[in-house]
C-alpha cells in the first residue's frame, strides 16, 4: 500500500459512508482587547465525522477553546466574535442561526464538556436537577421522566450507587465522579457532536483513563462525532483518529493520527513531541520549548511560530499556506521550510 493510500485509511469514516457531523470552513474568531480586535483563531477549517475523534492540539493560549466556544455560540459578549467562515452541526448552518435556534441546537445536538467541570456545574442545585434540565428544555419530558432519565444515564456513565446520588450537589463528588456527571449532561439529549475541552486534565491518570474509555465506548454505541481539545500527546496517541496542530491561532499541522506521530513534520509540532514525556526516554532528554506563546497583540505577522522557530528564514515573514505533503495528501503543513 502507498503511503497516501495508508494514511488515507488511518480515518476511521469509509468513503460512501454517512456525510460529517460538524464542518468548520475557515473559521475566524477574533477578540477585543483594549477596543482593537485581534484574530485569535484564523481560517481554521476541519470535519469530524460519525465515530470519529478529531484532536485538536497545541500550548496554551493557541486558540484551541475559542474555536470550540466559536463552534458552541458561546463566545463572550463585546469580547469575542466570529469575524468569518461557517459552522455547520448536523446540517444546520451555526453562524446564520438565531440565538434561540443556537441555544436548542446547545445539549440537544451538540454537547460540550468544559475545562473546568467545578465552574460549570450549578453548586447549589442537585446534579440529577442539572442532568435532567436539558431534556426538560429540549425534549419536553416531564419531571418525573427527566429524572428516570438523568438516573440512567448516570448509571451510563459508571457513577456508583447512582439513585442515592441524584439528590447530591457536585462538590459531594470526587473529580472523576464530577467529570463523569459533566458527560451525562453532554450526552443527556444523544447530540451529533461533543466537545471536550479537556475533559482529563484534571484528573489522575488512572481516572483518566477510565474516564477516555468510557467516552470512546459511548461514542462507538451513540455514533457521536467528538471534537477533542487537549495538551496531552499521549491522550492523541491513545484516541484520536486524526490530530490538527495549533499554534497562535492558525492550523500549522493536520494529519491522520499514525501519520502525526510517524511523520511529524512542522517544527513545533516536532518541539511539542519533544517536549512529551515518553517511557521509553529520560528525563533529561525533554526538551522544553524555548520561549512562549506571544499574546495576542504581540504575535508577528506571516508564520506566527517563527519568533520561536529553529528553521526560522526570511520567507516566514509571509504566512505559508498549508500544503498536503506529496507523500500522504491528507497530512497538510503550514511552513516554507518542510513544506515549500
Ligand atoms: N475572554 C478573553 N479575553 C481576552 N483574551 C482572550 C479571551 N479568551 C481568550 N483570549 C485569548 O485568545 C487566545 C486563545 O485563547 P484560548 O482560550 O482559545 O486558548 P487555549 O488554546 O484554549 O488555551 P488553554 O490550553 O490554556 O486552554 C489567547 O491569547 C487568550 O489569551
Ligand atoms: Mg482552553
Amino acid at each position: 500500500m502507498s503511503a497516501a493510500a495508508e494514511a488515507a485509511t488511518d480515518a476511521t469514516h469509509e468513503p460512501g459512508s454517512a456525510g460529517p457531523s460538524l464542518v468548520v470552513e475557515r473559521l475566524t474568531t477574533s477578540i477585543r482587547i483594549d477596543r482593537q480586535w485581534f484574530d485569535a483563531v484564523r481560517d481554521v477549517s476541519f470535519e469530524v465525522y460519525p465515530r470519529e475523534t478529531l484532536a485538536l492540539v497545541g500550548e496554551s493560549g493557541c486558540g484551541k477553546s475559542l474555536t470550540a466556544l466559536s463552534i458552541m455560540g458561546l463566545l463572550p459578549e463585546g469580547v469575542g466574535r466570529v469575524s468569518s467562515g461557517r459552522i455547520t452541526v448536523d446540517g444546520t448552518d451555526m453562524t446564520a442561526a438565531s440565538e434561540a435556534k443556537a441555544q436548542a441546537m446547545r445539549g440537544d445536538r451538540i454537547g460540550m464538556i468544559f475545562q473546568e467541570p467545578m465552574t460549570s456545574l450549578n453548586p447549589v442545585l442537585p446534579v440529577g436537577f442539572q442532568i435532567a434540565e436539558s431534556l426538560v428544555e429540549h425534549r419536553g419530558m416531564s419531571r418525573r421522566q427527566a429524572r428516570r432519565r438523568a438516573l440512567e444515564l448516570m448509571e451510563l456513565v459508571r457513577i456508583p450507587a447512582a439513585a442515592q446520588r441524584l439528590d447530591a450537589y457536585a462538590h459531594q463528588f470526587s473529580g472523576g465522579m464530577r467529570q463523569r456527571v459533566m458527560i451525562a449532561i453532554a450526552l443527556a439529549c444523544a447530540p451529533k457532536v461533543l466537545i471536550a475541552d479537556e475533559p482529563t486534565t484534571a484528573l489522575d491518570v488512572t481516572i483518566q483513563a477510565q474516564v477516555l474509555a468510557l467516552l470512546a465506548d459511548l461514542q462507538r454505541r451513540e455514533g457521536l462525532a467528538v471534537l477533542l481539545i487537549t495538551h496531552n500527546l499521549g491522550v492523541v496517541a491513545a484516541v484520536a483518529d486524526r490530530v490538527i496542530v495549533m499554534y497562535g491561532g492558525d492550523v500549522v499541522e493536520s494529519a491522520p493520527v499514525k501519520e502525526f506521530f510517524r511523520r511529524p513534520t512542522h517544527p513545533y509540532s516536532e518541539a511539542l513531541l519533544a517536549a512529551m514525556p515518553r517511557v521509553d526516554r529520560s528525563a533529561e532528554a525533554l526538551a522544553p520549548i524555548p520561549g512562549q506563546v506571544p499574546t495576542l497583540p504581540d504575535l508577528p505577522p506571516g508564520c506566527r511560530f517563527q519568533s520561536r522557530c529553529p528553521l526560522r528564514i526570511e520567507k516566514c515573514a509571509e504566512l505559508p499556506p498549508l500544503i498536503p505533503l506529496a507523500a500522504a495528501p491528507a497530512h497538510g503543513v503550514r511552513c516554507w521550510v518542510r513544506a515549500p
